[in-house]
């Protein structure tokens, strides 16, 4: 197979001659703008990438941007003598390029450094893909069933329950259910139970009229109001004031609220999501929470299952962030080695999501290096050789197997080839794992 290189040359002085030598083997495409470039990459992604009169380039266009974008291309550049004196290039140099050259060029030590780059983008571990579906990331088994559940809950207007340990994602679930309902054009609210005074929460969920109490100078629509025609998220219910899970009710029954200090009763068009990290009926059975208010709202129960239950899925999030943190990061910072990802997939994750989000923010400010390592993240990897090597080994063998599947485009015959194994064991395996093929 002919290697492919895409070349961004401002001007076609020097293309043509080396088409004719170093990359007269390659597979080129050549644009002579970053738009055309970016059009290119979008469509079909290019291991090698060289940048011919970088120093224009980088006077013209965006190019910091354009790189940060395409950081899985090894891109070569191309500058003129005196140009790597310029403070900007050698910044660009450094945070961005796997090599670059001088003019005049010489054709072989070009065609060594491309050939060089391409044989490493090969080794290279791919990115996760970009197309996660929806809001929620991940491709665990557990996950699979809560976007299913989250599919099926959001085309009907009947009350959710969502019960996560904190950090597992609660509230993102409640915007993927209210995402794809009817309303997603409306309002999404979001209220924490937990955190509001109780002596306010009256009013503030069903507002006020004027003179209702002493400071009430106008009158003020509650945040259930402000919902309508949307859905509200009660966050952490199980800390509803017992006489407010009363007017809940109430509201959950009738669909109608009275604002406080009126009699009038108004009729309010919301979809209710709430969400616990306390078991709610426990709460039921020690008296501090309605049983009639938990049957109302509970028509719909949701479980986000917890991240240690979805291990699989913890390198495809620790990648989907270090991506959405990207601004956080110098652009030298690559990915994760090696040694990061046993460390991530070995931790007990006792604060869920939340916990890896804020240990990958933190590696994006702590690393030094080209990639994220074990006490970047906080994570030092000493209990992975305590752990039982058996445990290890099921690990490896988890992670081999469900990246070869992604790799294989989950093409069970190809995936067995590339393991070398047969298509039975890969079966027998992926059931033992609990793996979907
Ligand atoms: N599957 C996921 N994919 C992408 N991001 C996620 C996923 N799950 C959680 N997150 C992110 O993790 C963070 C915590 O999620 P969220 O706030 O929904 O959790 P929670 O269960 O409501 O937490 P708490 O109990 O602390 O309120 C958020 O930034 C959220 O966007
Ligand atoms: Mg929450």
């Amino acid at each position: 197979m002919r290697k492919r290189l895409l070349c961004i040359a401002p001007d076609d002085a020097h293309t043509a001659a080396l088409m004719t030598g170093p990359i007269h083997d390659w597979d080129t495409c050549c644009v002579d703008n970053l738009a055309d470039a970016d059009r290119v990459l979008r469509a079909d992604g290019y291991p090698v990438g060289l940048l011919l009169r970088t120093r224009a380039l980088l006077r013209s266009f965006d190019l910091d941007g354009f790189l940060r974008r395409h950081r899985d291309t090894a891109w070569i550049g191309v500058f003129r003598p005196h140009d790597v004196d310029h403070a900007a290039c050698c910044d660009l140099i450094v945070d961005h390029l796997a090599d670059y050259h001088t003019e005049p060029v010489d054709p072989r030590r070009l065609a060594w450094t491309l050939g060089h780059a391409h044989g490493w983008a090969q080794l290279r571990r791919p990115s996760a893909p970009q197309d996660d579906a929806g809001l929620l990331v991940g491709r665990a088994d557990a996950m699979v069933r809560l976007r299913a559940q989250v599919a099926r809950v959001a085309r009907v207007d009947a009350p959710v329950l969502i019960w996560g340990e904190s950090g597992s994602g609660k509230e993102l679930t409640a915007q993927a259910i209210h995402a794809q309902s009817a309303r997603a054009r409306g309002p999404f609210v979001p209220v924490n139970c937990g955190a509001m005074p109780p002596n306010l929460i009256q009013s503030e969920l069903f507002g006020y009229e004027r003179g209702a109490f002493t400071g009430a100078a106008r009158a003020r629509a509650g945040l259930i109001e402000s919902a309508h025609g949307g859905t509200l998220f009660l966050d952490e219910i199980g800390d509803l004031p017992k006489d407010l899970q009363a007017n809940l009710l109430r509201f959950l029954q009738e669909k109608t609220i009275c604002r406080l200090g009126s009699t009038r009763a108004l009729r309010v068009d919301v979809r209710v999501i709430a969400a616990s990290h306390v078991q709610l009926q426990r709460a039921v059975a020690g008296g501090d929470f309605r049983e009639d208010l938990y049957y109302r709202l509970a028509v719909l129960p949701v479980t986000v299952p917890a991240l240690r239950e979805r291990r699989e899925d913890v390198v495809t999030l620790a990648e989907h962030f270090f991506r959405l943190y990207a601004d956080e990061r110098s652009p030298r910072l690559t990915g994760f080695s090696s040694r990061a990802v046993a460390a991530l997939l070995d931790h007990a994750w006792p604060g869920n999501v939340r916990e890896l989000i804020n240990r990958v923010r933190r590696a994006l400010v702590m690393a030094d290096g080209r990639l994220v390592m074990p006490q970047d993240l906080g994570l030092e990897s000493a209990r992975v050789t305590t752990s039982a090597l058996d445990d290890v080994r099921a690990r490896t063998e988890r992670l081999a197997l469900r990246e070869c599947l992604q790799r294989s485009g989950r093409n069970v015959s190809r995936a067995a080839r590339e393991l070398g194994v047969s298509r039975t064991t890969l079966y027998r395996l992926l059931s033992k794992h609990g793996i979907q093929p």
